[in-house]
């Protein structure tokens, strides 16, 4: 059967799962992978359960998931958690989102502490309300000394916002001397992003069947390889991930070159 959104990639047969997993640790595992999870509303819907449902069983995927890229070496993990423009949603849901970072800090994090994960952060924090703000720097600071993988959430981020931020401070370190415009490479612009920390995504993956970016990673994801899924990020599990990075792996990187 063919994959309607990677139409060039058979669908795999389902051989054994450890097997797969071998074979992947073998290769070169993206060092950074970016996922825009997708159908939390349409999930819960299809089970005639409020959006919100969706929303929670997508914050345990995100466990999951983060538990076995932790296993296959994947330094960064970055999951867009709520846009700069998910504040148009009705007030309740809006609301539901704000506490799943406490909810799921609670819970998870003295174990993302045992498997020496680091919880990193990009996004408006000042913005967030303040649970959802303390919350997060907690699990920030809990886990700062940690050396495994970085699970980064973008939590009120937006690209656009964040590359003009970047822009207005070129503008005014320019201005003060800090900078000069001929220093001014592609680099040192990465540097006044919210990333400044982190290499830019190996692979994306957007679940639900949508093929869009929404606002997610812009300058980041210039040579990043993009892998879509109809499964809706609730029903997203490891050997999904297991798909993608497989994916990735038979993709010819030339980054412009030949
Ligand atoms: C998009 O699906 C999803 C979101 C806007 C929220 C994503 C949040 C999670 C998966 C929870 C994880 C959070 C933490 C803190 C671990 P949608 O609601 O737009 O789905 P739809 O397109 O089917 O309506």
């Amino acid at each position: 059967m063919l994959n309607k959104l990677n139409p060039w990639k058979k669908d795999p047969s389902p051989s054994d799962f450890q097997e797969r997993l071998l074979k992947i640790k073998e290769h070169q595992v993206p060092a950074h992978i970016a996922i825009i999870m997708d159908g939390n509303g349409r999930w819960a819907s299809k089970r005639a359960l409020p959006r919100v449902a969706g929303h929670h069983e997508g914050m345990k995927v995100v466990r999951k998931i983060t538990k076995l890229a932790n296993e296959l070496g994947i330094k960064t993990l970055t999951v867009y958690a709520f846009s700069t423009e998910n504040w148009k949603r009705p007030k309740l849901e809006v609301d539901f989102l704000m506490k799943l970072p406490e909810e799921f800090l609670g819970t998870f994090l003295p174990e993302l502490v045992e498997e020496n994960v680091r919880v990193e952060m990009i996004g408006y924090m000042d913005k967030l309300p303040e649970h959802t703000r303390k919350a997060v720097e907690k699990a920030m600071d809990d886990t700062k000394d940690n050396t495994g993988l970085v699970l980064n959430f973008a939590l009120n981020y937006g690209s656009r916002a964040e590359i003009l931020d970047g822009v207005k401070r070129v503008i005014e370190d320019v201005r003060t001397g800090k900078i000069s415009e001929d220093d001014l490479t592609e680099d040192a612009f990465s540097s006044y992003l919210m990333t400044r920390e982190m290499n830019d995504p190996d692979l994306l993956i957007r679940t639900s069947g949508e093929i869009r970016l929404s606002n997610f990673m812009l300058w980041q994801l210039a040579y990043t390889e993009f892998w879509f899924t109809d499964v809706l990020w609730p029903d997203f599990n490891e050997e999904h991930l297991i798909e993608a990075i497989e994916a990735f792996q038979g993709r010819q990187r030339r980054f412009g070159g030949v």
